[in-house]
């Protein structure tokens, strides 16, 4: 019988599962998305029942749709949001609260008290992250400082925490099983990357009592089976990974110097750096890449607060478009922005300057300034704040970069992966098969099994993908790059 991987994608706003099989190839998906709760100004929560509910709604819908059933299934890889917290009591596996997501702000000013108190280079050299409430940590002290009697449960051992692979992976084993992966783990900033453990220092310092934590595995290996009834036999779960490192090497990229940028909303960037957590010195963090047959791989990351949103934007605020995809169309009207730059730090600027201040600027305009120059500089702000974080990824890893591997919605404008690869002055490649996150969770999953013998193996497949090389008449490039710098630090100026 024909064997499958199912992959379970649990995103920010939906649900995701697909089936793929050995080439790499989607055979059936399905998708929901779930409710956003918004409970104040700078709040976001999900309730982590509809994530499960979602999450086996779709891996069940996947499956049948594809006309099968657990037996033809060789094992299950789950990625996910990574950072949002869930916190339920390990009796009755309801949760305490809501899931507290990645974006929430809720403990901002609790981690200025840290750093005010001067915690964060401790926090830093540890973890490899920068002390601020996107981690988990603040958000599991929130919950048990605020809902009633939490505090009191979990340290009498009745709580469990876990970002939401660890949900989810609690619930498709009906409470046997309390784990998550060290990409996961790193996430939380209660993790040591270097020794690989929780660390007490940190668990101390965020008052969380080490017995609600999972054990933290590998990010490929059998965990256990499923138990549910859901789907016909039992399946290994045998792959979890964060998302953006799923898509790390979804992308395949394996050695060091390898990098790859997802354009959603935002943009999440990572680069392979190999078997040493190095330290950033350009405000890039530092995580676990993957661990896998023993050997983990660390990365650099760099993540910018609106890159596809600044599409939206000129959609839905300045209705210059009607659909994102138009937006190609209309700055190919004209053949340059004519000096127009679009710095667009609506949510402040992300990596590498962290000007959480910063807003959105347009420089440059003159009487002739039309909508195709704008939507032209605003196409070109995505590229020209990849290259920032590029710079800095290079600057501290010391190591060439040959290309850059992209995947997200972005990726479909090709005006954008030219300009891309003019302004890094490095190949850009897209891959064909668009779904790099819950292919990397697959690839990982049938690693564990044997589905597919090795990364070689799977390399071997050789997925396609259209490359994009820069162009060799530079100047104007150069020009425009300076440009940019310029419109950067005006904004920086007037942000302080
Ligand atoms: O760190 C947050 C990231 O993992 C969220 O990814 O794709 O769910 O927006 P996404």
């Amino acid at each position: 019988m024909q064997q499958y991987i199912l992959s379970l994608d649990q995103g920010t706003t939906s649900s995701r599962a697909i089936l793929f099989d050995q080439q790499g190839q989607i055979v059936s998906q399905a998708q929901k998305e779930f409710t956003q709760i918004f409970p104040q100004p700078g709040w976001v929560e999900h309730d982590p029942l509809e994530i499960w509910s979602t999450q086996a709604g779709v891996a069940a819908e996947a499956t049948v749709k594809a006309g099968q059933n657990g037996k033809s299934i060789a094992a299950i890889g789950i990625t996910n949001q990574r950072e949002t917290v869930v916190v339920w009591n390990r009796h009755t596996g309801k949760p305490v609260y809501n899931a507290i997501v990645w974006q929430d702000r809720r403990t901002a000013e609790y981690c200025d008290e840290l750093r005010a108190q001067g915690r964060e280079d401790l926090i830093r050299a540890k973890t490899g992250l920068l002390l601020d409430a996107y981690f988990s940590a603040s958000k599991v002290r929130w919950i048990l400082d605020h809902v009633e009697g939490a505090r009191q449960q979990a340290e009498a051992g009745e709580l469990a925490f876990g970002t939401v692979d660890s949900w989810l992976i609690w619930n498709f084993t009906q409470g046997e099983l309390h784990v998550t992966d060290v990409t996961n783990a790193s996430r939380t900033m209660l993790f040591n990357i270097h020794s690989l453990t929780w660390d007490d220092e940190l668990l101390t310092l965020f008052a969380i009592p080490r017995s609600m934590l999972p054990q933290v595995r590998q990010s490929s290996e059998v965990y256990g089976e499923t138990k549910t009834t859901i789907f016909a036999s039992k399946i290994p779960i045998a792959g979890i990974a964060g998302d953006q490192q799923a898509a790390l090497f979804g992308q395949l990229c394996t050695e060091p110097g390898m990098v790859k940028s997802t354009y959603g909303t935002g943009c999440f960037m990572l680069m392979n750096i190999g078997t040493e957590p190095k330290a950033s010195q350009n405000n890039l963090l530092t995580t676990v890449a993957w661990q896998l047959n023993g050997q983990v791989q660390y990365a650099l990351e760099g993540s910018i607060f609106i890159a596809g949103a600044v599409v939206q934007w000129l959609r839905d605020n300045l209705g210059i478009i009607k659909t994102s995809a138009e937006v190609e169309q209309l700055a190919r009207q004209v053949s340059s922005t004519d000096g127009v730059y679009f710095v667009p730090a609506f949510a402040g600027l992300g990596a590498p300057y962290w000007d959480s201040y910063a807003r959105g600027v347009i420089f440059g305009m003159s009487r002739a300034t039309k909508a195709a120059h704008v939507a032209r500089a605003a196409v070109e702000s995505i590229a020209y704040q990849t290259m920032d974080v590029l710079r800095a990824m290079q600057a501290d890893a010391e190591l060439p970069i040959a290309e850059l591997r992209v995947d997200g919605g972005a990726t479909a404008n090709k005006l954008l992966m030219q300009f891309l690869a003019d302004v890094l002055n490095t190949k850009v490649v897209r891959p064909h098969m668009a779904e790099t996150t819950a292919l990397g969770a697959a690839y990982l999953a049938g690693l564990a099994v044997g589905y597919w013998p090795s990364i070689e193996a799977i390399k071997a497949l050789g997925q396609a993908d259209t490359a994009y090389t820069p162009r060799p008449d530079r100047a104007s490039i150069e020009d425009g790059i300076a440009d940019w710098n310029r419109a950067v630090q005006a904004l920086q100026v007037w942000s302080e």
